[in-house]
């Protein structure tokens, strides 16, 4: 089966995003099922720069078909849109397919063990991931999809995210972009485009769910720790979820997607000095090197001295490029994620709210994002007993979270065609 992954994962991020969730209408599997091909069709037609028609002279008594905030023609320039979907397991429930021939590692994102408290915990049964470097055509897509399938969705949350600041317009360079904290991100991050070793780590090859890193046991590691150098005391893991043993064969190409929205407070944090602030990120804010090596532009993507030797502490043992990817041997770069989140910039009454629509994705959700969350960056004994929580997230940046969910996201049929997602019968 061939195995074309949606578009909207390796391409360049264009400047806006829209992240909207959707609840089905209908309850029963087969209304369900009508209302996915519905979306496939609008989505068809954006994504083919086809408007519908404004009324004739002889019939303006009656609604316009099309809306009309892109003008009336055809072929208007879509500003390199792309439309990700992804589904969520009460979606899949929905659509009614059977457990054996869901995506395994599928489920509700468990916000209570994750220690977090969204302001809005529902996560809908769809996703669209609507992305152009013009707000205007991400718009027009959510409104056709409320205004022409209003009676099979219905539209649960939006989240606005607004690309890094890059010098060229049309470009996302990893030299460049920053996030709102200063620092530059994306320094190391997988890179699915252009690595296929890397590819694998994101996409689903049912022929290779038995290389999936194993949970350690909960409680103490037995045995010598591979982190915090010789002789250092080994880190405790709480009880993780079980790791898929098997995918089904029509998910080949498809990814899992996790999204966390949050906001932070920008005041506080300006207010840490640099020092405070590089400890807790474990990289100097400029260079954006490691924090172990000199803080000079071309380090920008040496690998940390604390990779090779684990006693190294200059990166402390809680900072956040240190807990969240604590490089201690081959299992641990198996549970790198591609990160693709656009920050958050959004009005609130007298301020201005700043954030992260935080968008990864992976081949598992159990031995990636959940096991990056809840065993290193939330687990105050990781890499050794009373560490503490990763130091930017619980530390110099408290945010507070407003929403996510977690979604599998379906390979393509025809990979010239991102509307035609493979599903399960
Ligand atoms: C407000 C929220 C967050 C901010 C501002 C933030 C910021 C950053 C920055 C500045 C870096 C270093 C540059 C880079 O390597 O890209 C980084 C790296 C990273 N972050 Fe976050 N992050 C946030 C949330 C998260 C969350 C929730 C996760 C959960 C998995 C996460 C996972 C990672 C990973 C895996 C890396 C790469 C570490 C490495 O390989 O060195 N981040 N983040």
């Amino acid at each position: 089966m061939a195995d074309y992954p949606q578009t909207g994962i390796t391409n360049r991020p264009p400047e806006h995003l829209i992240l909207a969730t959707f609840r089905f209408v209908h309850q029963d599997a087969e209304a369900a099922r009508a209302s996915l091909r519905a979306l496939s069709g609008v989505v068809e037609r954006e994504l083919r720069s086809e408007l519908d028609r404004t009324n004739p002279l002889e019939a303006k008594e009656i609604p316009s078909e099309e809306t009309g905030e892109l003008g009336f023609e055809d072929d208007y320039d879509r500003a390199h849109l792309t439309i990700t979907l992804g589904i969520s397991s009460s979606g899949f429930e929905h659509l009614g397919v059977v457990e054996e021939n869901r995506p395994q590692d599928l489920r509700p994102i468990p916000w209570e063990q994750l220690g977090q408290a969204p302001t809005n915990p529902d996560a809908g049964d769809l996703v669209l991931q609507i992305c152009a470097d013009n707000l205007y055509v991400c718009e027009h897509v959510v409104r056709r999809v409320e205004e022409e399938l209003g009676h099979e969705f219905s539209l649960v949350a939006t989240t606005i995210g607004s690309q890094r600041y890059n010098s060229r317009p049309g470009r996302t360079s990893k030299r460049e972009g920053r996030a709102l904290i200063g620092f530059l991100d994306g320094t190391s991050n997988l890179d699915p485009r252009n690595s296929p070793e890397d590819a694998a780590l994101v996409f689903i090859d049912p022929s290779r769910v038995g290389e999936y890193p194993p949970n350690p046991p909960t409680g103490e590691l037995p045995g010598p720790s591979p982190y915090g150098g010789e002789g250092a005391p080994g880190p405790r893991f709480p009880e993780l979820h079980p790791v898929p043993t098997r995918e089904p064969d029509w998910a080949a190409g498809g990814t899992y997607m996790t999204v966390r929205t949050s906001t932070f407070e920008t005041n506080p944090w300006d207010d840490l000095s640099q020092n405070a602030q590089e400890r807790s990120v474990g990289r100097f804010k400029v260079t954006g090197a490691s924090l172990d090596l000199e803080d000079k532009d071309p380090l920008l993507n040496d690998e940390p001295k604390f990779a090779t030797e684990q006693g190294n502490q200059e990166v402390a043992l809680a900072a956040h490029i240190r807990k969240s990817n604590p490089r201690g041997g081959e299992e641990d770069a198996k549970r790198r994620i591609f990160r693709r989140g656009y920050p958050l910039i959004a009005p609130a009454d007298g301020a201005l709210r700043r954030g992260l629509v935080f968008i990864a994705f992976a081949r598992t959700i159990s031995t990636q994002f959940e096991f990056i969350f809840r065993a290193w960056i939330r687990n105050p004994d990781f890499p050794a007993p009373g560490t503490g929580e990763d130091a930017l997230l619980f530390g110099t940046l408290p945010e507070q979270i407003l929403g996510g969910g977690y979604y599998f996201v379906p390979p393509l049929e025809h990979k010239t065609k991102p509307w035609t997602w493979r599903l399960p019968v």
